[in-house]
């Protein structure tokens, strides 16, 4: 694990491998010169401190550290932005630590506040992942320390950072990990596991038990499947009205049935990415102690084919006796998520959040790296929102368009799961919202930013971890 503090260094004297100065687009280079070097480096590369430029020099011992980077930032724009900014910064100062082979890199920014510190300790925790178990060579990493140049008071910041940068970790390595080892055994075990060590409550129930909760709609999507399906409950325990988060929890997404294309299903292990946020989220309410209750919540099966599959045509009541007529077995988490919704407002939450790899239409609607919000509740999604905004999500409200009931509406159940090609992402949302009843609810459909096909900033490829940074809290 890589260490990452506040120390209160002078830039000139500071020890460390490598020392990295962010600067912004235009302004005065740094108070070092190392004889004029630093100034003709700059002109000779026309390096001007433009976002991801990057200036890299041996100092001769002219200064503390051997190595400089000076790392742009670019110009500013608003203060959410220059998080971002400072997160893409730390993220590439610790890539080329790692290529130089430091074991110490020191950062300093000309932006240190409080939020500022946190997202340079986010970025450098989120750039330094690597998802190399199943790979002969490793690249063990050599960097042990990360020190940001800072009041020393900004401490609690850093390690707020670093906190909410290892969870989202946690979140990546549960997407990154192959689907035939994140079973949905193998996926309420990790739950257990975070739950255990962090003093949370975790309750895993069996197939029978989900039978005896009425869930005939989560049971319907897994019984094509060998494996058993789980249904997990993780509970952080203070006074007062529970907030309660929801994980879509497919752990592989073959369509079922209705079944995939080949291309269609190479990424479909990312379908329990929902579940993946919502135990990194927990583990983030146990370090972070919110004044409280939160629970959270998944249905953990595979949708696969099989003689024992459910089929097109069946119509299935679930646990709040709405009855579904399913026209696609391939739209299978909104069943799910009906039936553990149900389960979730039971206990009269003051709101519900879920998170959902739901639709390939909000890829279309939004793009690969964007959120879709929907929510019966203007304050919460406001307050999402902002939350997002901070943390460097990309989301955008979607609207819940009430017009739009007609389309799953069935000739033969009270619904079908299924809505056309059009407005795919709100159909399956106003499915959804049959089943929260009037609790204030919000669903993220997270299938674009759920996982990145080529490195992009601090993501690597594979797992984002989306989902995660936007539910801690923060300092503000
Ligand atoms: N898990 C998929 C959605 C998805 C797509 C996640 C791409 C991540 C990346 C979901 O279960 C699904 O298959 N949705 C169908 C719905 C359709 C059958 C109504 C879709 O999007 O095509
Ligand atoms: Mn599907
Ligand atoms: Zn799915």
């Amino acid at each position: 694990m890589m260490d990452i503090s506040v120390v209160s260094g002078k830039l000139l004297s500071h020890r460390a491998d490598l020392l990295a100065v962010l600067m912004r687009e235009g302004a005065a280079l740094p108070e070092m010169n190392l004889g004029g070097l630093v100034a003709r480096c700059a002109r000779e590369e026309e390096f001007k401190g433009g976002e991801n430029a990057v200036l890299s020099l041996h100092t001769h011992g002219k200064i503390g550290a051997p190595r400089l980077a000076l790392i742009g930032i670019g110009r500013e724009k608003d203060a959410d932005r220059t998080l971002e900014q400072l997160r893409n910064a730390a993220s590439r100062a610790v890539k080329l630590a790692k290529a130089a082979g430091a074991k110490t890199l020191a950062i300093s920014s000309p932006v240190s506040g409080e939020r500022e510190v946190q997202a340079l300790a986010e970025g450098a925790s989120l750039g330094a992942y690597v998802f190399d178990r199943y790979k002969k060579e490793k690249k063990p990493l050599k960097l042990e320390r990360v020190q940001i140049l800072a009041r020393k008071a900004l401490a609690k910041a850093a390690s707020q950072g670093a906190e909410i940068a290892g969870a989202v970790n946690l979140a990546r390595d549960l997407v990154n990990e192959p689907p035939g080892r994140v079973t949905p055994r193998a996926l309420a075990d990790a739950a257990r596991k975070m739950a255990r060590a962090h003093g949370l409550r975790c309750e895993v129930l069996s197939r029978a038990q989900i039978r005896k909760l009425g869930m005939n709609l989560f049971l319907a999507v897994s019984q094509g499947s060998a494996q058993e399906p789980q249904l997990v409950r993780i509970s952080y325990e203070a006074r007062g009205t529970p907030i309660a988060l929801v994980g879509k929890a497919i752990t592989f997404d073959s369509g079922g049935l209705s079944i995939k294309t080949a291309q269609g299903m190479e990424n479909m292990k990312v379908d329990m990415a929902g579940a993946a946020a919502v135990i990194a989220a927990m583990r983030l309410v146990a370090a972070l102690k919110p004044p409280f209750p939160v629970r959270a919540y998944f249905g953990a099966c595979e949708n696969l084919p099989s003689g024992t599959a459910y089929k097109p045509g069946d119509v299935i009541a679930g646990k709040n006796g709405t009855s579904v007529e399913v026209l696609n077995t391939d739209a299978e988490g909104r069943l799910v998520l009906a039936d553990v919704l149900a389960w979730a407002v039971e206990e009269k939450p003051a709101a519900v959040i879920d998170l959902a790899t739901l639709t390939g239409a909000i890829l279309v609607a939004l793009g690969p790296w964007t959120t879709g919000l929907f929510s019966n509740d203007d304050a919460l999604a406001a307050e999402i929102s902002d939350a997002a905004r901070i943390a460097g999500e990309p989301l955008w409200r979607m609207p819940l368009t009430p017009e739009m009931e007609e389309l799953i509406k069935s000739p033969v159940a009270d619904l079908k799961n299924t809505g056309g090609r059009y407005g795919g992402s709100i159909n399956a949302a106003l499915f959804l919202q049959h089943f929260v009843g009037k609790t204030p609810w919000a669903h993220l459909d997270i299938a674009g930013p759920a996982s990145v096909d080529k490195e992009r900033g601090y993501n690597p490829r594979g797992g984002t971890g989306a989902g995660v940074r936007l539910s801690a809290p923060r300092a503000r």
